[in-house]
C-alpha cells in the first residue's frame, strides 16, 4: 500500500503525543504515521491501545539522544514531516535531575533536527530545477515540515496583568523551561542557517485523559479519589492557563497543515485559574461524582512547601492562531474538568498500572521532602 506522506511523531506515547497520533491516524488514512518513543516513565503503550493495530500506524521504540539510531531511522524511512514532542516534561523533576532534560530536550532535539536536515538537503538536491506547480502529493519538497512543540514557560513569569505574545522575549526560569527554550532557539537557528522549513508552537498547560498523575490535575483527581492529601504548593495563588488536550491536538493538526513556514504560534485557552481554585472545582466535581457529602473532598487540601523558583502566572494571547488559522478552544473549563474526572474514574486500571511501582517512590520522595 502506498501512502501520500510519512510523518514521524516523536514522544507519541506520552500525554499530548498520544492524542496527536490518535487524531492523525484516524483523520488521515492516506498518511503513514510513525511514533518514535523511548517509553520513559511517562511513555505508556496503554495510551495507544485503541489504534495500535491500525494499518497506517507504526510504533518504534527508541531514544532521540542516540544520534546514530535517529539518523538511520530517517535514512530508512525518509519522513516528509516531523512533529517533535518527545521531551522530559515535568518541572519538579527538572529541579531534582536537570541533566536528563539537557540530554533529551536539547541534544535529542538537535539529533532530530540533523536527521531531518539530511532528508531536507536530499529533497532539495533531487528537486533542483523542478517546476514548483505540482501538488504536495507529487512534490514532497513543498510539504516537508519540521514542527517543534514547545511551551509558554519559555517566556518566564507574568505579574497580575498582561499576556505572553509571540514576540515576548524569552526568560526561562526552571531547568525544564531553559531546556525547552534552548531547543526552540536551535529549531529557529536551523531554519535561518539551513533553510529547514520549521514551525514552532508554544502552548499553555494541557489537561485531559492520559495525563501522567505527577501533574496537578490528574494528581489531585487520583488523590481525592483515594482520600489522600492534595498537595498545594505555597498559597495556591500561582496561575496557569488551562487547555483541553484535544484542543491542543486540533491546533497541532491545523498548524502542521496550514501554518506559515517559519512562524511561531502561541496556543492557549484564555482560561486562567489560580491553582487553589482549580483544586476547589475538582473537589466539588469529585464530591458529586463519588456521591460524597458536599465539602468532604476539600478536607484533603494540604498546603505544602512551595516549588523552588515557582513561576507566578502564565497567560497566553492566542489571537494570532485564531486569526490566521481559525483555531479556538472547544470546551469550557468546567466541561473539560468534568470530562477529565469521568475519564479517570472510568479508567481505573490505567491509573492503577501507573500509580503502582516506581510512581510510589517518586510520590513519596516528592511529598515527604515538602
Ligand atoms: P509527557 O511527559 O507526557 O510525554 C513525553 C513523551 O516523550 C513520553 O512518551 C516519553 O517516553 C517520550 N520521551 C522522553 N524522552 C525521550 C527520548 N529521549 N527519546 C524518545 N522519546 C522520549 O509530555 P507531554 O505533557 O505530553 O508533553 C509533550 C510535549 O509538549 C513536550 O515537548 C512538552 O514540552 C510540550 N508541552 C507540554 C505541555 C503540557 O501541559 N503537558 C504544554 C506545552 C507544551
Ligand atoms: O505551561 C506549560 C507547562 O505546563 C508544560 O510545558 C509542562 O510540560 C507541564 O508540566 C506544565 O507545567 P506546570 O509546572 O505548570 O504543571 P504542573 O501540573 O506540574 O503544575 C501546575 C501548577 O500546580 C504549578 O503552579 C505547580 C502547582 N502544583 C503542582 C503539583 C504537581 C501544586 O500546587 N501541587 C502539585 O502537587
Amino acid at each position: 500500500m502506498s501512502f501520500q506522506r510519512k510523518i514521524l511523531v516523536t514522544g507519541g506515547a506520552g500525554f499530548i503525543g498520544s492524542h496527536v497520533v490518535r487524531l492523525f491516524v484516524n483523520k488521515y488514512p492516506q498518511y503513514l504515521i510513525f511514533n518514535l518513543d523511548k517509553l520513559t516513565y511517562a511513555g505508556n503503550l496503554e495510551n495507544l491501545k485503541d489504534f495500535e493495530k491500525s494499518f497506517n500506524y507504526r510504533f518504534i521504540k527508541g531514544d532521540i539522544v542516540d544520534e546514530s539510531f535517529v539518523l538511520k531511522l530517517f535514512e530508512e524511512n525518509k519522513f516528509d514531516g516531523v512533529i517533535h514532542l518527545a521531551a522530559e516534561s515535568h518541572v519538579d523533576r527538572s529541579i531534582v535531575s536537570p541533566t536528563d532534560f539537557i540530554f533529551t530536550n536539547i541534544v535529542g532535539t538537535v539529533n532530530v533536527l540533523n536527521a531531518a536536515g539530511k532528508i531536507w538537503d536530499n529533497l532539495n538536491l533531487n528537486n533542483k530545477g523542478q517546476v514548483s506547480m505540482e501538488s504536495e502529493e507529487q512534490n514532497p519538497i513543498s510539504s516537508f515540515r519540521f514542527y517543534h512543540i514547545s511551551t509558554d514557560e519559555v517566556y518566564g513569569s507574568l505579574d497580575e496583568t498582561g499576556y505572553f505574545t509571540e514576540s515576548t522575549p524569552y526568560d526561562p526560569r526552571s531547568p525544564y523551561s531553559a531546556s525547552k527554550a534552548a531547543a526552540d532557539h536551535l529549531v529557529r537557528a536551523y531554519a535561518h542557517t539551513y533553510n529547514l522549513p520549521v514551525v514552532v508552537t508554544n502552548c499553555s498547560n494541557n489537561y485531559g485523559p492520559y495525563q501522567f498523575p505527577e501533574k496537578l490535575i490528574p494528581l489531585a483527581i487520583n488523590n481525592i479519589k483515594n482520600n489522600l492529601p492534595v498537595p498545594v504548593y505555597g498559597k495556591g495563588e500561582n496561575t496557569r492557563d488551562w487547555l483541553w488536550v484535544e484542543d491542543h491536538a486540533a491546533a497541532i493538526d491545523l498548524v502542521f497543515h496550514k501554518g506559515r513556514t517559519g512562524a511561531t504560534y502561541n496556543i492557549g485557552g484564555f482560561n486562567e485559574w489560580k491553582n487553589l481554585d482549580v483544586i476547589h472545582m475538582l473537589c466539588k466535581i469529585m464530591d458529586e461524582k463519588l456521591g460524597r457529602i458536599k465539602g468532604k473532598s476539600e478536607e484533603l487540601i494540604t498546603f505544602v512547601k512551595d516549588r523552588p523558583g515557582h513561576d507566578m502566572r502564565y497567560a497566553i494571547d492566542s489571537s494570532l492562531i485564531s486569526k490566521e488559522l481559525g483555531w479556538k478552544p472547544s470546551l469550557t473549563f468546567e466541561e473539560g474538568l468534568s470530562k477529565t474526572v469521568d475519564w479517570y474514574l472510568a479508567n481505573e486500571e490505567w491509573l492503577q498500572h501507573i500509580t503502582s511501582g516506581a510512581y510510589q517512590q517518586y510520590y513519596q520522595q516528592q511529598y515527604h521532602q515538602r
